[in-house]
């Protein structure tokens, strides 16, 4: 199988694009592919516990078969290690290797080890080169894609960061096969979401071949590089975000008050489950409006449901703060400007858009019917 059915995905970003190469067994290339690209490199790479178990050993072994010298360094899994005291840690380490501006920096992991490795290698020296070695699902087809890095303080999540593209990604989708199921799963929302936002055939893809993409092979490689395409689309038309890049937010209003609800509990509420219950609630909302069909919701909610996610606010276990709660949780969301709430609406499946000036009022009672008891 391996090295079998690569896909190359491109963003065209000018002097700053790359490519993102997806299959199976990638990790086994990942030197050659690096030394044809950076000739003469040193790498360090950052991962977490959990992935340094599964996957290090196959990355040390390819870069060393590349003549590509590498130093480790593994650190403690969890949304906890995206902090100042980690970065310190990897700056620390990777100045320690005498590592050079034009050396490179690997994330092998999850999205908290790209968002932090990622934010590294765009201050040591000043900037120094970048690859995305994603794990998990939502870094193959989100956290990696698009140069977004940075970190979380006492005061919210990611508010410290910079902007910084890698060279390359280079997603192994079979390195997804050791990643819980919860996780992967979590991650899948987010490969629905690229289908709700702008591709309907995408979607109507995953509702017959979803199966397929859950366990393993061509169907998965495709789905995760359809992803990128959607993602590499939008970030290649706004890379800083100013206008269209919002729409990626889709489900994500109402998917971080779920989570802020929840006080960021893990157990009761992964990010993607969020996501999945805040498209669901963004569409059955649009619908609401009479901007979309009440039929696309109950397809949305259905395919969510087919799956294993959570679809609405009700399959969150625990307690729950009231519709006024939750709308103060929404009001505090980075989306809000001057007082008007923006919300990523649709107007059918593949339909959606930036929808600014939306009344608190109708999100309120929106909420208070969609709240369980
Ligand atoms: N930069 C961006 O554009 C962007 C976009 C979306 C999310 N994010 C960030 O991404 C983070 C979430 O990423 P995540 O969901 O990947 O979380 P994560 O990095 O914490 O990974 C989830 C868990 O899976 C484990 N894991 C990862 N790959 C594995 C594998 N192949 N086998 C076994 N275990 C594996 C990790 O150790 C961790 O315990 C958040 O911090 C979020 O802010 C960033
Ligand atoms: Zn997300």
């Amino acid at each position: 199988m391996s090295g079998h059915g690569v896909e190359t995905v491109k963003v065209a970003l000018g002097a700053r694009g790359y490519d993102i190469l997806i299959g199976a067994g990638l990790l086994e290339r990942a030197g050659a592919e690096i030394a044809s690209r950076l000739p003469g490199v040193r790498a360090a790479i950052v991962t977490d516990e959990h992935v340094a178990r599964h996957h290090l050993p196959r990355l040390v072994g390819s870069l060393e078969a590349a003549g590509i010298a590498a130093t480790s360094i593994v650190l403690p899994a969890g949304e906890k290690t995206k902090s100042f005291v980690a970065l310190q840690e990897v700056v620390d380490q990777v100045l320690a290797a005498r590592l050079e501006r034009g050396d490179v920096v690997i994330a092998l992991g999850g999205g908290v080890i790209g968002d932090l490795a990622g934010f590294a290698a765009g201050i040591v020296r000043r900037g120094m080169n970048f690859i995305q070695a994603p794990t998990s699902l939502l870094a193959q087809v989100d956290s990696s894609v698009g140069g977004k890095t940075g970190i979380n303080t006492a005061r919210g999540k990611n508010l410290v960061g910079v902007f910084m593209q890698p060279k390359l990604v280079i997603a192994d989708t079979g390195a997804l096969d050791s990643l819980p199921e919860r996780e992967f799963r979590a991650g899948y929302a987010e490969v629905a979401k690229y289908g709700l936002i702008d591709r309907p055939d995408f979607f109507a893809y995953l509702e017959a071949n979803w199966r397929e993409v859950f366990a393993g092979g061509p169907a998965r490689t495709y789905a995760i590089a359809e992803s990128c395409r959607a993602k590499a689309e939008v970030v290649a038309r706004d890379e800083f975000e100013t206008g269209d890049r919002a729409l990626l937010n889709l489900g994500h209003t109402f998917g971080h008050a779920l989570e802020a609800a929840t006080g960021y509990d893990g157990e009761r509420l992964v990010h993607g489950e969020g996501v999945a219950i805040g498209m669901a609630l963004a569409y059955r909302f649009s619908a609401r409006l009479n901007l979309a069909s009440p039929d696309d919701a109950a397809r949305v909610e259905a395919h969510l449901k087919a799956v294993g996610l959570p679809w609405r606010i009700a399959d969150i276990p625990g307690d729950l703060p009231d519709a006024e709660r939750l709308l103060g949780y929404i009001a505090q969301d980075k989306k809000v400007s001057r007082g008007a709430l923006t919300f990523i609406l649709t107007r059918g499946i593949g339909q959606s858009f930036i929808a600014r000036d939306v009344p608190a009022s109708e999100v309120l009672s929106f909420l208070t019917e969609r709240l369980p008891g």
